[in-house]
């Protein structure tokens, strides 16, 4: 969900909608604006899209100077007009809106009801203009530095007062918030997009800061009242690099993206002396990492799946035993860590609560904690030890595809330095994977270079209601991407399955006609998958193959062929993943879904 606040010359309405549509990618359910316009607060919400917000605002909008808006993710109560935000108080006064999660607000609105307030949504957020009219006493500030402690959870969140039109109080607790400093105007939101028309010049706001935003600029202090000199960072992002470009859909736009993603993310990182992988980032000492007893991986999403490959990387070529978890399992598992284990911790935003609180978990038993994450300045970046930054820019789509790429090429360059500060490593092999790296970006374009084959393939896809995806070893982590791309843009229901596996369940389910995706890129396995098609094939399936250039044998037994490149074996998943990709896409496209912001997901999730 997305905020935006503006104070400031101009008309704030039409600034704080532009605002929210450049939000409107972190996935929402539902919209509103509050203004303070002529000594009243206004207020105007809709579930659904942003356009029928700006419907109902059209008849009647308010021309205040001062306001705030949301966009919003159900956590607590349904997506509807009433939930939505902003809140207000029974006086309509205070005005707030809201990220994040009141963990104690049950309780909380049980107390206020006492007292005698009536609530009118079913949220956690509505506690809180709730709490701050009961504590107002003449000032909006006091009001909420007292209710802040109240609160328990993570939050950001704005809040404006109709006594006090000159100024915005925002207040961040674990959920992002940036302010954005303009000539007599101020803006704050949850991600800088929201800002970029604006300004460029931006505070990232830490912990338990507190902003008071008046036209001229912002005061920060944390919300004990310390005074705090923030740092002004100068963001010089192409507001086009945040636009769509040519393309139809952003997805489109950042699966193209991805040679260029790659080779940003292997910038600096290969010895030019070749052989060799720098990574200055981490600081662990050659005697460190062989005294590591193991490294576990925790994600979620398509961070886990490039996880998966990284655990396979990490034990062939450092010999380091990788446990591999889901972050919303792992620290219910109790896991077996200590100051010996290398936690990675891999997010594409950097804010994902789930990886946020498997990381603390293993903070908490003394692990030694990495993060791959392709925003800088992210939580994950900020409480990690060391961070590996992935180079893939801001994405966009909420189906992730540059985002997993680059993090594959970091979780490489992972692998092979710790093989080689451990020296398990055969040097020869580290000279191999680093030409192979140089050559993956190119390699990556030709791959690209598929798309009308495989828009063809993914139109037929299109017409069926099911499709299996299979591969043994690093072919069966790729296929868990593919199956979560397909599923999450298109609609149809896909699994992937270990190749080896499917007689021992699923293939009761294959029957005539039915799609089966096999990847088989793997050298060493070719042979062994050739019987897995083949034990489709049999039952009728329509089988699409993913094989290495050269490789004669696997077209035989598929219906469709997509050739690959060959590079080194361990960087096939990243050459392999770009026609999955545009399969999704075009199933997706050919069904008219939102292919950019498909239906119950969110770019970034920032509740458990
Ligand atoms: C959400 C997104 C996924 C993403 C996952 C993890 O569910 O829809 O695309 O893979 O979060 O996000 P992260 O930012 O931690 O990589």
């Amino acid at each position: 969900c997305g905020i935006v606040g503006y104070i400031g010359e101009q008309n704030a309405l039409p600034i704080l909608i532009d605002g929210l549509k450049r939000l409107e990618y972190r996935g929402y359910d539902s919209a509103g604006v509050a203004v303070i316009a002529e000594g009243e607060t206004w207020v105007e919400k809709s579930a659904g899209r942003l356009s029928e917000l700006e419907a109902r605002i059209a008849g009647h909008p308010a021309a205040g100077r001062v306001g705030i808006g949301h966009t919003r993710w159900a956590t607590h109560g349904r997506p509807s007009d009433m939930n939505a935000h902003p809140h207000t108080d029974a006086s309509g006064r205070f005005a707030v809106v809201h990220n994040g999660i009141i963990e104690n607000y049950a309780q909380l609105r049980e107390e206020l009801q006492r007292q005698g307030h009536v609530f009118r949504s079913e949220t956690d957020t509505e506690v809180i203009p709730h709490l701050i009219a009961a504590h107002y006493a003449g000032d909006i500030v006091e009001a909420v530095r007292r209710v802040v402690p109240l609160l328990r959870g993570a939050f950001a969140l704005a809040v404006v007062c109709q006594q006090e039109p000159e100024k915005i109080v925002a207040v961040k607790a674990a959920s992002p918030l940036v302010i954005g400093l303009g000539e007599g105007e101020t803006l704050l939101a949850s991600d800088i997009p929201a800002l970029l028309p604006y300004t460029r010049q931006v505070i990232v706001m830490e912990e338990g800061w507190l902003a008071v935003l008046t036209r001229e600029g912002v005061s920060i202090s944390t919300v004990e009242g310390k005074p705090v000199l923030p740092r002004i960072t100068h963001v010089d992002w192409d507001p086009g690099q945040a636009e769509r470009g040519g393309y139809a859909h952003f997805m489109l736009k950042e699966i193209h993206e991805q040679p260029r993603a790659m080779r940003d993310t292997l910038s600096g990182r290969l010895d030019p002396a070749g052989g060799r992988v720098l990574l200055h980032e981490v600081g662990l000492t050659p005697d460190e990492v062989k005294a590591l007893s193991k490294v576990a991986i925790v994600a979620c999403g398509t961070a886990a799946n490039a996880g998966l490959v990284g655990k396979y990387l990490i034990e062939r070529l450092a010999q380091i035993p990788v446990e591999w978890d889901l972050a919303s399992e792992y620290r219910y598992r109790e896991p077996m860590i200590d100051e010996r284990t290398l936690f990675v911790a891999v997010s594409q935003s950097g804010e994902t609560a789930d990886t946020l609180a498997a990381m603390r978990e293993a903070r908490s038993r003394g692990a030694r904690i990495l993060a791959v994450t392709n925003v800088v300045g992210s939580t994950v970046a900020r409480e990690a030890d060391w961070v590996l930054y992935t180079w893939a820019g801001p994405e966009i789509a909420v189906a992730s595809t540059k985002a997993y790429t680059t993090q594959l090429v970091a979780l490489t360059l992972l692998a092979i330095w710790l093989g080689q500060h451990n020296g398990r490593i055969d040097p020869a092999e580290a000279r191999a994977l680093v030409d192979a790296l140089r050559r993956l970006p190119d390699q990556a374009d030709r791959v690209l270079a598929l798309e009308e084959a495989v828009k063809a393939a993914g139109e037929e896809l299109a017409r069926h209601n099911d499709a299996f995806f299979i591969g043994r070893n690093l072919d069966y982590a790729v296929a868990m991407e593919g199956q979560l791309k397909l599923k999450e843009i298109s609609y149809i229901h896909a699994e992937a399955y270990a190749a080896g596996e499917l007689k021992h369940g699923t293939l009761a389910l294959i029957t005539d006609g039915v799609p089966v995706v096999a990847l088989n890129t793997q050298p060493d396995l070719v042979e062994k998958t050739i019987s897995n098609i083949q034990e489709t094939r049999a039952r009728g399936a329509f089988v699409l193959g993913l094989a290495q250039e050269g490789d004669e044998e696997t077209p035989r037994y598929c219906d469709r062929i997509f050739y690959l490149p060959r590079t080194h074996r361990y960087l096939m998943p990243a050459l392999a993943v770009l026609p999955l990709q545009l399969l999704a896409y075009y199933a997706a496209t050919a069904r008219g879904t939102d292919v950019d912001k498909p239906r119950n997901l969110a770019k970034s999730v920032t509740v458990e």
